[in-house]
């Protein structure tokens, strides 16, 4: 199990943006399955001009996540009534790690381009918690993808 963490890794790491991948729309957010195992998977995603994300949580996965293109903002949050903790600025290989003990985030595009970010998650991230800041309430949520890499390229 170890070792296919680590093989895991590598390919995050490893990973360089293929051309062919589809762009997004403003507000529009795809997610794009590179590889999925029963232990892990990569994602790509593409973030459209000025997308946001709700604030979630990563149902006891890691994620780690690199920026491939564009730039990316994250707000850390704590507390099931979440406190805006810190931001970080992302831009060009810059790169994450969270889960749930270090507290919910979310990710924003807040430029007018679209960004790129590569996305490992153990195990892979198949539900998660989101926070609808309107209702002040969370609710579970499946994640879809929106097709495997190689159908794009
Ligand atoms: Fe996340």
């Amino acid at each position: 199990m170890m070792d296919d963490l680590a093989q895991a890794l590598k390919k995050f790491r490893s990973f360089t943006l293929p051309a062919g991948i589809p762009s997004a729309e403003a507000g529009e957010r795809k997610r794009i399955l590179v590889e999925r195992t029963g232990e892990w998977e990569l994602l790509l995603m593409i973030w459209g001009p000025r997308t946001i994300t709700p604030i979630h949580d990563h149902n006891d996965s890691r994620c780690w996540m690199r920026l491939l293109a564009g730039k990316l903002k994250e707000e850390i949050y704590s507390g099931e009534s979440p406190q805006l903790l810190t931001e970080n600025h992302f831009t060009d290989n810059g790169s994450l790690f969270i889960e749930d003990e270090r507290g919910f985030h979310r990710l924003r595009n807040d430029n007018e381009s679209v960004s790129v970010s590569l996305h490992l998650y153990t195990k892979p991230l198949i539900t998660s918690r989101f926070f609808d800041e309107e209702k002040k309430a969370w609710f579970i949520s499946t994640l879809k993808t929106d097709g495997a890499l190689n159908e794009f390229i």
